[in-house]
């Protein structure tokens, strides 16, 4: 089967895979307290006093996961995001926050995540591995990262001892390098 080349033009012809990226972001919430802010003069907020200095951390949580905005927040349904078939925005999708220090990378990210997982599922069938539950639990930091993350991937300390021109003179004079020959930790 002859796989079309994936542009960002095929974005609104592909409402489900659409759907499905951005119910990943939304309960993959992977910025959960956004980052910190700090008040520069006195303010009211919501009708809060605020008086300056006072650091503010946000809850992305309550955002991706408010029942208002979401039929079954805690459940991975990319529903979420269609209506008939099409794709709908949805107001309260804000993984990259909203405002003058919205996420600078939006843009970049959004496509990216488009084209990196539409051309996965189109050449690939994920399953998970035999006798592998996984869950939605998460290793809590300023990002989030999955909990089980260290059974099926390197852990982010080995692969900060991976040297990167030791992997990149292996590609290069190995022309049958595969990923099996990249160190996993089990
Ligand atoms: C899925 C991927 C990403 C998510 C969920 C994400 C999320 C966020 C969030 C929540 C913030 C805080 C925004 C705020 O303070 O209101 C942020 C800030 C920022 N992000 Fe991202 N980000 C992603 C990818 C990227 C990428 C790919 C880049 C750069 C190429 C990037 C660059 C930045 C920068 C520079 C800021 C600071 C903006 C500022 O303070 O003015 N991000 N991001």
């Amino acid at each position: 089967m002859e796989l079309q080349i994936l542009t960002l033009h095929l974005l609104d012809s592909m409402p489900y895979t659409n759907a499905v990226v951005h119910e990943s972001q939304r309960l993959g919430n992977i910025a959960p307290f956004n980052l910190p802010r700090l008040t520069t003069r006195d303010t009211t907020l919501a009708g809060f006093h605020l008086p300056e200095g006072t650091i503010l951390i946000s809850s992305l949580t309550a955002v991706l996961s408010d029942r208002n905005d979401w039929e079954t927040p805690d459940v991975f349904s990319p529903e979420h995001f269609l209506q008939d078939g099409q794709f709908r925005k949805k107001e309260a999708f804000l993984p990259f926050t909203a405002g003058k220090r919205v996420c600078s990378g939006e843009q970049l990210a959004r496509a990216e995540l488009f084209l990196l997982f539409a051309a996965l599922f189109q050449r690939f069938t994920f399953q998970a591995p035999k006798d592998m539950k996984f869950n939605l639990q998460v290793k809590m930091g300023l990002t989030t990262s999955p909990h089980s993350a260290g059974k099926i991937l390197p852990h982010f300390s080995e692969l900060l001892s991976f040297r990167v021109d030791d992997a990149l003179s292996t590609v290069h004079t190995s022309p049958n390098v595969s990923a099996s020959s990249i160190p996993v930790s089990h």
